[in-house]
């Protein structure tokens, strides 16, 4: 299965992927190209060291959101991908395209939704106080981070903890648990009625 892995920033779910999926031929699973709105986000690095195709599509090239999101998915259909990788994307798709890919767009997200949607969720976590918080794997509808939950994973938060501690012990669980979802989607496995989401009895 083709899939399109989407980014803005660093890449390490990115990485991930590659090492766990991509370059495991048992997998089956291959990235056919990595997508950046950001000409310097080092997953575009990463991608290119893999040897996976990269292309950077800004919104400020495009005159709506519409035509930026068109822009994407003109590449989603050149290299015939299967499901859409959102890993540390940072714009939205606007409803035209939640609705041409609806239930083949899946994002991950660094709270237990719907507790902190939105760009900043780790800090908001931590000044809102929480003693929990964990990992989304969702798919992605047309509103923020509230489409279909496909898996939750929890991750305690202590008093010591920094934005970037918290993050780093999230990132941990989102490293094992993102390629374990793609991987259920590539086999088919996942069903999805509504907003609710069935897998089969994987431990997850
Ligand atoms: C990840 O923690 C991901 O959950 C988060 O961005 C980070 C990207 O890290 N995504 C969101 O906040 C989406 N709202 P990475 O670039 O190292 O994979």
């Amino acid at each position: 299965m083709k899939i399109a892995v989407l980014v803005s920033g660093s890449g390490t779910n990115l990485q991930t992927l590659i090492n766990k999926l991509h370059n495991d031929t048992s997998s089956n699973i291959e990235i056919a190209v990595v997508i950046s709105d950001r000409k310097n986000a080092y997953a575009l690095t990463r991608a290119k060291q893999a040897g996976i195709p990269t292309k950077i599509v800004k919104a400020q090239d495009y005159e709506s959101r519409i035509a930026f999101d068109e822009a994407i998915s003109f590449l989603i259909e050149e290299y015939a991908v299967e499901l859409i990788v959102l890993a540390g994307y940072m714009k939205l798709f606007q409803a035209p395209f939640v609705r041409k890919y609806r239930n083949r767009i899946i994002n991950i997200h660094p709270s237990i939704l719907p507790a902190f949607p939105g760009a900043t969720p780790v800090s908001d976590s931590l000044s809102y106080g929480v003693k929990l918080t964990g990992v989304t794997v969702h798919f992605v509808d047309e509103n923020v981070d509230t489409g279909p939950i496909i898996a939750q994973r929890v991750v305690p938060v202590y008093d010591t903890d920094s934005e970037e501690e918290l993050h780093q012990r999230i990132q941990i669980e989102e490293h094992d648990l993102y390629p374990k979802i793609i991987k259920l989607f590539a086999e088919g496995k996942i069903m999805v009625e509504g907003r609710i989401v069935s897998l089969p009895n994987s431990k997850l």
